[in-house]
């Protein structure tokens, strides 16, 4: 049934593609959707959220952080929040980024019988649970309760969010969908909300195949490169970052009026170091440990480096990798800059 404010169609993934898909990502129990024209795929719940996020009432000192995962979000967040708050040291130490920034739709991946399990596990722990509560509520009711300027961070594609989106700003990051593919990988191992089961080669096909979370990757990018000259959003790439992260720094202090001095600066760019990252709890996520939802050895900061799906790809994956990209790249001119 269509929802009401709600463009968009959104279809239950066939019954036997679901089923298949749950036995490798052991997260979802219920089944996934497929959302809108480019079929955005996201797991069942979002049909919950859909219509609160669309209608959002966005406030012209809104910031996103926005992009598909693992392509540098965290990284991005934490700059665009320094440069926006000044570099309040202070406040950035003190407030984890979870809190700093709600994340919009991440309840949509907490099934209703994980959250009772990962509630159960944390009773003993009134604190944990004041946590849990937290990172599971969903982001639109956090949204509501912020006070300006609110900052907020999502996977989303641009068009299921508020229409009214870009009366704020917006930052959008994109990264080489290779080394996006491998980080993820990682991480939905180590998280339970998608318990991914098996090897990087068939996560790979999934992923190329438009049959993971917030995919279709490349119509995901597409449309924040589209309006990347509208005034209100500023595009990056990890990869800019990762080799000139200062004059990433400098546009986006551009972006948002704000000047310091080259002192200033350098103890921004050591903060944004991975080094600093892996050892500050305020930005490395430790509290997905704390409360049980990421589990094993992976870090959610982990090797922060261009280039290292090489060592997870054979001959086959980069040529098939390679073509996949030349095809979606073609009625574009979005280009990854320093491609390793
Ligand atoms: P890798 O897994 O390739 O190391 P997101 O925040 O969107 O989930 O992206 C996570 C990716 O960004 C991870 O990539 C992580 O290591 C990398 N990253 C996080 N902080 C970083 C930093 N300060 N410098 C470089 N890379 C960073």
């Amino acid at each position: 049934m269509p929802l009401k404010n709600y463009p968009f169609e959104i279809r239950d993934v066939e019954s036997d593609t679901a089923h298949l898909l749950m036995k490798y990502f052991t997260g979802e129990l219920t089944g996934f959707v497929r959302v809108g024209p480019k079929g955005y795929f996201l797991p069942n719940k979002f049909k919950q959220e859909a219509h609160n996020i669309y209608n959002l009432e966005i406030r012209p000192s809104d910031v996103f952080v926005a992009s598909y995962p693992r392509s540098g979000t965290t990284w991005t967040q934490e700059l665009v929040w320094m440069v926006a708050n000044d570099l309040d040291y202070a406040t950035s130490n003190a407030i984890p980024l979870t809190e700093r920034y709600p994340f919009l739709e991440f309840s949509m991946c907490v099934h209703p019988v994980l959250k009772q399990r990962f509630i159960e596990e944390n009773s003993f722990n009134m604190r944990n649970l004041k946590m849990l509560e937290w990172v599971t509520q969903p982001g639109t009711e956090q949204i509501a309760a912020a006070k300006s300027p609110r900052f907020v961070k999502t996977h989303l594609p641009l068009s299921l969010l508020p229409p009214t989106l870009l009366d704020g700003k917006v930052v959008y990051v994109a990264r080489d969908p290779r080394d996006v593919c491998v980080s993820f990988y990682h991480l939905n191992k180590s998280m339970r909300t998608q318990g991914y089961t098996g090897d990087f080669k068939t996560y790979w096909e999934f992923f190329i195949n438009d049959l993971h979370h917030w995919t279709p990757y490349f119509e995901h990018l597409k449309e924040a490169w589209e309006k990347r000259h509208h005034p209100n959003l500023l595009f990056l790439f990890y990869e800019d970052m990762s080799k000139d992260l200062p004059a990433t720094v400098r546009r986006v202090m551009e972006f948002f009026g704000k000047k310091f001095s080259d002192d200033q600066l350098n103890r921004l760019i050591d903060h944004l170091s991975i080094e600093s990252f892996k050892s500050n709890p305020s930005v490395n996520y430790d509290v997905m440990k704390e409360l049980g939802i990421m589990v094993g050895a992976k870090e959610f900061i982990r090797k922060g480096k261009a280039g290292g799906w090489r060592d997870y790809f054979d001959e086959e994956m980069t040529l098939q990798a390679e073509k996949w990209m030349a095809d979606n790249l073609r009625d574009t001119d979005l280009r990854f800059p320093h491609l390793q």
